[in-house]
């Protein structure tokens, strides 16, 4: 962690932040995964999603958000104006993980490995400076908010990294559980009535 930091700390901008982070030796996950997952859209956005980790079709990719969950993420932004491809900043999205390489089988990171990354995605967040971050899911709430409980916790805003933050039920769960699509749209429409405002 000491060397993360001082990693994260020295790099100036997000390509010297990609390059420290790849090029960081100490965690086991990098051995097994194919690539290096860093973000996807637009740095400068005013929303900025965390997820858990790259799958199979990101590990390939070299993107987050590729496979199905991925999809389902672009449509749920989509409801509500916002897209990682827009070339328009107002309706930007920028997306990265807590964890740059895809764990074995897709297991969740372990919290030491997190704890090892939580340094970089610190200064991730501060370099991409976003008016809000999205956390998808439980793993990111625990490696961000030190809480679990994704049910209790999502739609309701909180704080991170000096930002409003507001958790929301990952994509891959809404695959799993279609009735739970309505708290995430719930939780949508929460997040841009909060853009409306400010
Ligand atoms: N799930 C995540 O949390 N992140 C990805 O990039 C893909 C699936």
């Amino acid at each position: 962690v000491v060397d993360s930091r001082r990693l994260a700390a020295g790099a100036p901008d997000l390509a010297a932040l990609a390059e420290a982070q790849a090029g960081y030796e100490h965690c086991e996950l990098k051995r097994g995964a194919r690539n290096f997952v860093f973000a996807d859209g637009r740095a400068g956005a005013r929303v900025m999603v965390l997820g858990e980790a790259p799958g199979r079709d990101e590990d390939l990719q070299g993107k987050p958000f590729v496979g199905r969950a991925g999809q389902l993420l672009d449509l749920m932004f989509a409801a509500i104006g916002l897209s990682r491809a827009s070339p328009d900043m107002e309706r930007a999205l920028y997306i990265s993980n807590i964890m740059p390489w895809r764990p074995p089988g897709n297991r969740e990171p372990e919290a030491a490995e997190m704890a090892m990354m939580m340094p970089f995605v610190e200064r991730h967040v501060a370099l991409a400076d976003p008016e809000v971050l999205v956390l998808m899911g439980n793993t990111p709430c625990a490696a961000v908010l030190g809480k679990r409980g994704i049910t209790r916790l999502r739609g309701q805003w909180t704080q991170a990294f000096g930002k409003p933050v507001l958790p929301m039920l990952h994509p891959a769960y809404l695959l799993r559980n279609p009735a739970a699509k309505r708290q995430a749209w719930a939780d949508l429409l929460t997040l841009q009535t909060r853009l409306r405002e400010t």
